[in-house]
């Protein structure tokens, strides 16, 4: 669908209902006004045959169109904060009873029919400190977005400004998107009041900083649930394939409708992953590469290199880059399959899209470490192949580097390590298989 059609449609669902509400109501005021009007006319009338001195503001002339009315309805006929009306008792509980998660929280007027006319849903999940990123995806990705929103305390009422916000200023983003909200029950979000940006597109949303200090701290002090923020997300999608990625990974252009094309004439294959390489970017980059070409020339500068390669070789080393590389971006620009991956190893996680009957991610698994690379290690004991496709990619935007993980986060690796233990003998009990030999391997320091 194009973006302009898109615009449009948007633009008149939501004349339509609006039409729909103002017209109601409008017939009911005119024919009131008209009848109170036609009384006191024939009253007077009737009285004073003579002179007519009728002093009426109302105007009994107003043709029974409402076309004009468009122009000044108030804003607040517009459901433009469509989280407010949530009944925080109601979301329904994850496994541990630790999170009320609510599906469709807000849901934009074209999300399901774009769904059903693409072949691949995006997924996501942040924090609210995080969530202007989507805004970077949504601006490339041109299909339906999924978007899991974790939230504690007082920043729910940020998430329902950022929606107002993308609802008036971003409303062909808005319109295919569907956002849906998780909250600890330990701290659950509260409604409280909408910051003024809000209903200001000349501002960016969500500045820093505006956070109660109480709430900083809470989050600070425990884990980000990802796994079942990633959950919600995908199990939200209504497409044949979800593309599930993290808020900070950025898609090529045009990635949505050239997966389409190659999905639907891919043979079915039911057991595949297509994983789409994933690079970092050094930030003096001031534009995203525009194609496959112009990323490899960046790598060759040493301006972008494999995801994750300095921080954790594992996390994309079986993609074999060098091998998505050899092209040298000279190929065709429809997306295709590169090569397959042959050499899986332990804590791979690359990006892929898949259906979404792949295994869902564990949930014990909170905060870092071990969450994605579980999920796809499991698709590798059921059968899963990955196969690496050009020449879309994804880019995080920053060079990552060992040091800058904070403290918290190498505790919570920790601690995830060791149920990492327990997962990995749930594993060969379920699949009665061990072909990278963990039971007998010691553990994997390095992550
Ligand atoms: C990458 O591919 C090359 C052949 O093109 C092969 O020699 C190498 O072993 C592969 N590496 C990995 C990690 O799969
Ligand atoms: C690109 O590939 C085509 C076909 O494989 C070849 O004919 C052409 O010379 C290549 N161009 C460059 C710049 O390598
Ligand atoms: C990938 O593997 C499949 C099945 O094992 C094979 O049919 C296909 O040709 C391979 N693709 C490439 C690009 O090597």
């Amino acid at each position: 669908m194009g973006y302009s059609v898109v615009k449009r449609s948007i633009i008149k669902g939501r004349r339509d209902k609006i039409w729909n509400w103002r017209c109601r109501w409008s017939i009911v005021t005119i024919a009131a006004i008209a009848l109170i009007f036609y009384n006191a006319v024939a009253n007077i009338w009737l009285l004073h045959p003579t002179a007519c001195p009728v002093i009426s503001t109302a105007s009994p002339s107003d043709p029974p169109s409402c076309e004009p009315c468009i122009d000044t309805v108030p804003n607040s006929a517009i459901d433009d904060d469509p989280i407010a009306k949530l009944d925080l008792r109601l979301g329904r509980w994850d496994g541990s009873r630790s999170y009320r998660l609510f599906d469709y929280a807000a849901v934009g007027e074209l999300y399901s029919e774009v769904s059903s006319n693409s072949k691949v849903c995006l997924a996501t999940q942040s924090s609210i400190e995080r969530l202007h990123e989507l805004l970077r995806i949504a601006a490339h990705w041109t299909g339906p977005i999924s978007v899991a929103v974790f939230v504690a305390g007082d920043e729910l009422r940020l998430l329902r400004a950022f929606t107002t916000w993308l609802f008036r200023c971003q409303p062909e983003i808005y319109s295919r998107v569907a956002l849906h909200i998780a909250t600890p029950a330990e701290r659950p979000g509260v409604h409280g009041v909408v910051p003024s940006w809000a209903r200001d597109c000349r501002s960016k949303p969500l500045p820093p900083g505006e956070r109660r200090a109480d709430t900083v701290a809470w989050r600070a002090r425990h884990p980000y649930p990802q796994n079942h923020m990633r959950n919600q997300a995908r199990k939200n999608c209504h497409t044949s394939y979800v593309f599930l990625v993290d808020v900070d990974i950025v898609p090529s252009k045009g990635m949505a409708a050239s997966l389409d094309k190659f999905l639907t004439t891919a043979p079915k294959c039911s057991l595949c992953a297509y994983v789409v390489p994933t690079y970092e970017l050094d930030k003096r980059v001031a534009t995203f590469p525009s194609s496959k070409s112009e990323l490899l020339r960046l790598s060759r500068n040493k301006l972008a290199i494999p995801f994750h390669r300095k921080v954790f070789i594992y996390n994309q080393y079986a993609s074999n880059f060098s091998r998505w590389e050899a092209s040298g971006g000279n190929e065709t620009s429809e997306t295709h399959i590169s090569h397959n991956v042959t050499n899986f190893e332990l804590l791979y996680e690359p990006f892929y899209v898949a259906p979404d009957t792949v295994p869902a991610h564990d949930e014990r698994f909170l905060g870092y470490g071990f969450t994605r690379n579980t999920q796809v290690y499991e698709m590798f004991l059921i059968g899963y192949q990955f196969r690496v496709l050009s020449p879309i990619f994804t880019i995080h935007w920053g060079l990552q580097a060992r040091r800058n993980r904070p403290l918290w986060r190498e505790k919570q690796n920790e601690k995830n390590r060791k149920h990492f233990e327990t997962f990995k003998r749930e594993l060969f009990a379920r699949y009665r298989r061990d072909p990278l030999h963990l039971l007998k391997r010691p553990q994997q320091k390095k992550t």
